[in-house]
């Protein structure tokens, strides 16, 4: 019984790189997949079984699931769904195409790959399906409306998943990070400036913040924390005889989710928006 390997999406930087890194001196069979050519080679140079999967595109998920289970004889241990973008820019400067971008990337690509990864598992009789959330599948922020509507809808998704793998043996937890180090912020950066028109909206000065924020190098959220942080939560659910559902990471997702079940949504979007 194959009870080791884990395939691992978005692993060319941030937590995606590092739990791969780590999972893999720790005697795990990965495979870790990105969605560039270029990153699968650099992965592949480090000794990784890597794959290309790009959640955007079906055709990548299925290859990339049919090379594991053949490199692996039909087995899979866990799903790490990681791999995922934030497009910054308030509602009103969304159009439906850069919203249904987000949602391929962050959603409808997570939610293909985990359907194919699910009936292995039942197969099996076992399994651990792992999704990284964020602190914003649990609270919102101004400007990261379509962020925070991806990661709502994969919390949506998995609630109701787990109800429905009751007793399979197949654990659902979702991991729900507050500020990490990683590639994140330079790659939002670059999807602010790809998709939202900044001259013609009411948030204009306020975008000019933003972007300098964005563009900053370094943590510039207090209680950053390095990607290793998720790698441990990652294990612990590798580990538990019964993961649990949900696993923070960082000081502000223990404060505000826990302020979430205690305050009334006014005081909540007092501090949410001051934030
Ligand atoms: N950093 C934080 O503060 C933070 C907080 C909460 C949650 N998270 C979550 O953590 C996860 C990893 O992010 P990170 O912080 O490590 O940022 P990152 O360094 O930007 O890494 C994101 C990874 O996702 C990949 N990716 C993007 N779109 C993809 C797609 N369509 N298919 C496959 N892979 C795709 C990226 O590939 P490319 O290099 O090709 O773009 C990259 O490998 C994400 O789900 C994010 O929402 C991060």
């Amino acid at each position: 019984m194959d009870t080791k390997s884990i395939l691992i999406t978005g692993c060319s930087s941030g937590i995606g790189l590092c739990t791969a890194k780590r999972l893999k001196q720790d005697g795990y069979r990965v495979f870790a997949t990105a969605r560039k050519q270029q990153d699968v080679d650099m992965l592949a140079e480090q000794g990784f079984e890597s794959f290309l999967l790009d959640y955007a595109n079906s055709n990548s998920i299925q290859d990339c699931v049919q090379k594991v289970l053949a490199a692996t004889g039909g087995t899979l241990y866990a799903l790490f769904n990681n791999g995922a973008y934030g497009q910054p820019g308030a509602v009103e400067d969304l159009t439906r195409q850069v919203l249904h971008e987000q949602f391929e990337n962050n959603f409808f690509g997570w939610h293909e790959l985990t359907n194919l990864v699910i009936p292995v598992m039942r197969k099996q009789g076992y399994g651990r399906i792992i999704q990284n959330s964020s602190i914003l599948g649990l609270v919102a922020m101004p400007m990261r409306g379509a962020y925070n509507a991806s990661k709502y809808a994969i919390e949506g998704l998995n609630d109701t998943l787990r109800l429905e793998l009751h007793g399979s043996h197949i654990f659902v937890s979702m991991i729900e990070p507050g500020p990490i180090e990683s590639q994140f912020r330079a790659n939002a950066a670059l999807y602010f400036k790809k998709n939202i028109d900044t001259n013609n909206s009411p948030f204009k000065d306020r975008y000019t913040q933003l972007l300098n924020k964005l563009e900053t190098q370094g943590p510039v959220v207090p209680f950053t924390l390095p990607a290793d942080s998720v790698y441990k939560k990652v294990t612990r659910i590798l580990t538990a005889k019964k993961p649990k559902a949900h696993y923070y990471v960082t000081f502000p997702t223990y404060l505000f989710g826990y302020l979430k079940r205690l305050l009334p949504t006014q005081v909540l979007d007092f501090l949410l928006g001051k934030v």
